[in-house]
């Protein structure tokens, strides 16, 4: 496999406008993934919630508020960033386990969909924003439905040993707290058990739980109108076998199709990652005795998923003559740790200083994990629509990072 454009763009080219390393999004792929969805989705007419931590860039984010998205958001910098990028706040959902007064005042401002609630004390704390504010905020309760997801450990949140959701057993207690604070409207019911999902058996398992608790709550007096049934759906990095888009929605109508509710779903890998990858030059190619390294000019801070969550995405030449023969590398970045790797034993035909390699699979989480560890520049992103590219996040270089610090006063 080789790859020498993003659309009708050779990625050449756009090693030479902008450098490398570079993120490459091509805008025909997010559209492309953002329509399967919708397609397999439409007899329940979801609000679909991108999920800005997978990529909060502008650009990417606008792509999908234009189809008519909303945003799950997990922090203050990203419900601005989803109002920045012209998301309707009455299509913003904030997640997360934690938090801040001020990010919920914002959000309740802004006039959100919804506040999905992981734990008790969130409930006081936003019953307490809502009547500082004289409103009744629109919340979900998070639940764990304790389901092994069946992913990678680091990513898996919805087994009882997790920090996210409501347990099981405290739901009653959440219930009863819910009754007593008037600034909270609890309107719904949220669950998201994990990410890079490739089975549908533990969203099953999960939306069997959630679909009962929808019961229970109602018969508890709650008006239960609303259901968000998160993200989690996983891409092909590797060889994984995929979740098909019309069994997934075969389970929602099986669990959900005679609830009345308005469904709501929080996918962000799915939208975004197939349509990113990230360019990257040879430095140095060493061969040695145990292992040849390849040297390229991408590294963990601008890529952390291979050191961080030992993930698997393919690296392949830019350019490399069809059927060229292959030597096996050790795929590594310049940063000093023996963790920046991007592959072992990867087949590259014999590589020379000055190449490029796409390593593909990286719009989603790629860049919005990105560093400057090790002082290097944070990476720039460019979209390609068609034959024409424009950059979409600038580079920021030392000059400009030097300039983040501050002296403390007593050295001035
Ligand atoms: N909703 C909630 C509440 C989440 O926590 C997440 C992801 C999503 C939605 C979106 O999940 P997705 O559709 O993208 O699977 N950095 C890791 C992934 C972390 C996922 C965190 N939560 C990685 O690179 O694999």
């Amino acid at each position: 496999m080789s790859a020498a454009n993003v659309e009708a763009v050779p990625l050449a080219r756009l090693a030479e406008a902008y450098g490398t390393p570079l993120y490459v999004y091509s805008r025909a792929a997010l559209r492309q993934a953002y329509g399967a969805l919708k397609e397999a989705l439409l007899p329940f007419d979801p609000l679909i919630c991108y999920a800005v931590k997978a990529n909060g860039n502008l650009s990417i984010i606008r792509e999908f508020a234009e189809l008519g998205a909303g945003a799950d958001v997990v922090s203050e910098g990203e419900i601005k960033r989803a109002l920045a990028a012209g998301v309707d706040a009455g299509k913003i959902i904030f997640s997360g386990v934690g938090k801040s007064r001020h990010a919920m005042e914002e959000a309740a401002v802004a006039g959100i969909y919804q506040f999905n609630v992981e734990s008790i004390p969130e409930l006081h704390l936003l019953n307490a924003v809502g009547r500082e504010q004289g409103r009744k905020l629109p919340i979900a309760l998070r639940v764990n439905p304790d389901v092994d997801p069946r992913t990678h450990a680091k990513i898996a949140t919805g087994h009882k040993e997790s920090k996210f959701g409501i347990e099981m057993t405290q739901i009653g207690l959440a219930l009863d707290a819910v009754r007593g604070l008037p600034h909270v409207d609890l309107c719904g019911l949220a669950v998201h058990i994990g990410s890079q999902l490739t089975e549908l058996e533990p969203f099953d398992l999960a939306f069997a739980t959630v679909a009962g608790l929808v019961r229970d709550w109602r018969a508890a007096g709650f008006d239960i109108r609303r259901l968000d049934i998160g993200g989690g759906i996983g891409i092909r990095y590797r060889d994984e076998s995929l979740i098909d888009l019309s069994a997934y929605a075969g389970l929602i109508g099986k669990h959900f199709g005679k609830l009345d509710l308005r469904l709501a779903l929080e996918p962000g890998r799915f939208l975004v990652g197939p349509a990113g990858i990230l360019l990257s030059r040879v430095m140095i190619v060493k061969p040695g005795v145990a292992k040849n390294f390849l040297i390229i000019d991408a590294a963990m801070n601008d890529l952390i998923r291979p050191a961080m969550y030992d993930a698997w995405h393919d690296i392949v030449p830019v350019n490399a003559p069809p059927g060229a023969a292959t030597e096996n590398w050790e795929v590594v970045g310049p940063v000093c740790e023996t963790g920046d790797l991007f592959g072992h034993d990867r087949p590259l035909p014999a590589p020379a200083p000055g190449d490029l390699v796409a390593i593909l699979s990286a719009g989603a989480y790629g860049a919005s994990m990105s560093s400057t560890y090790n002082a290097r520049t944070l990476v720039p992103e460019v979209m390609v629509d068609g034959d024409q590219f424009a950059l979409i996040r600038r580079p920021v270089g030392i000059e400009e990072q030097i300039a983040w610090d501050v002296a403390p006063v007593w050295s001035r």
